[in-house]
C-alpha cells in the first residue's frame, strides 16, 4: 500500500486522552453535546468521548466538499443535521482535520444562528498552509504538512478510513 505513516497509533491514542482530560477540565460542572463531522470524524470521536469525564449528549452532521478529489471543491454540501436543537447547549464540534478551513467555518456561522450556550471546536488535526478561512480551533491534537493524509477515519475515495494510524497517500495513488 503506497501510504508513508505520519501519526502512529500509540502518538494518536496519546494525545486523544490529553485533549478528553483537557476537554474534562474546561467543562467542569457543565453537560456537553458532542457533535460529530461525519465522515472523517468517527474514530476520533468514539476514542475522544471516551476520555471525556463529563455527562454528555452526541450527534452527528454530515457535511462533505471533497467528492472523491484530494483537492476541496470549495462548496460546502449539506447532507444531513443535528438530531436534536442545539439551543442552549455547550456543542463541541469535533472534525478529524481541518484543511482550508471551508468545512467548518461554514458550520460555525450556521450553528451560531441557533444560539447555542457555547460552541468549540475540536479537531485531531490541522494542515494550516493550506488555510482559506482562518477559524479558532480550540483543542487540536496535531499540526501536519500540506500532504494527503488518510487512515483513523481519513479517506481517499472512501477508502483507508480502517487504518489505525495517520499517513501521507503518495502522489499518483489511485482510489
Ligand atoms: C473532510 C474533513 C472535514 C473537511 C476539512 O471531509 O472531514 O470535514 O474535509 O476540509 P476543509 O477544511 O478543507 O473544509 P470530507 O469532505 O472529505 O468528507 P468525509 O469526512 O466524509 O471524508
Amino acid at each position: 500500500m503506497p501510504v508513508i505513516p505520519l501519526i502512529s497509533q500509540e502518538e494518536i491514542q496519546q494525545k486523544v486522552q490529553e485533549l478528553g482530560q483537557k476537554i474534562t477540565q474546561d467543562y467542569q460542572g457543565k453537560e456537553l453535546d458532542v457533535v460529530g463531522v461525519l465522515k472523517g470524524c468517527f474514530l476520533f470521536m468514539a476514542d475522544l468521548i471516551r476520555h471525556i469525564q463529563l455527562p454528555l449528549t452526541c450527534d452527528f452532521i454530515r457535511v462533505s466538499s471533497y467528492g472523491d478529489q484530494k483537492v476541496s471543491s470549495g462548496v460546502v454540501r449539506f447532507d444531513f443535521d443535528v438530531t436534536q436543537p442545539i439551543t442552549n447547549k455547550h456543542v463541541l464540534l469535533v472534525e478529524d482535520i481541518i484543511d482550508t478551513g471551508l468545512t467548518i467555518n461554514y458550520l460555525l456561522q450556521n450553528f451560531q444562528t441557533r444560539n447555542p450556550a457555547s460552541l468549540k471546536v475540536c479537531s485531531l488535526l490541522h494542515k494550516p498552509e493550506n488555510t482559506r478561512k482562518k477559524v479558532q480551533i480550540d483543542y487540536l491534537g496535531f499540526t501536519i504538512p500540506n500532504k494527503f493524509v488518510i487512515g483513523y477515519g481519513l479517506d481517499f475515495a472512501g477508502k483507508y478510513r480502517n487504518l489505525p494510524y495517520v499517513g501521507i497517500l503518495e502522489e499518483d495513488a489511485e482510489p
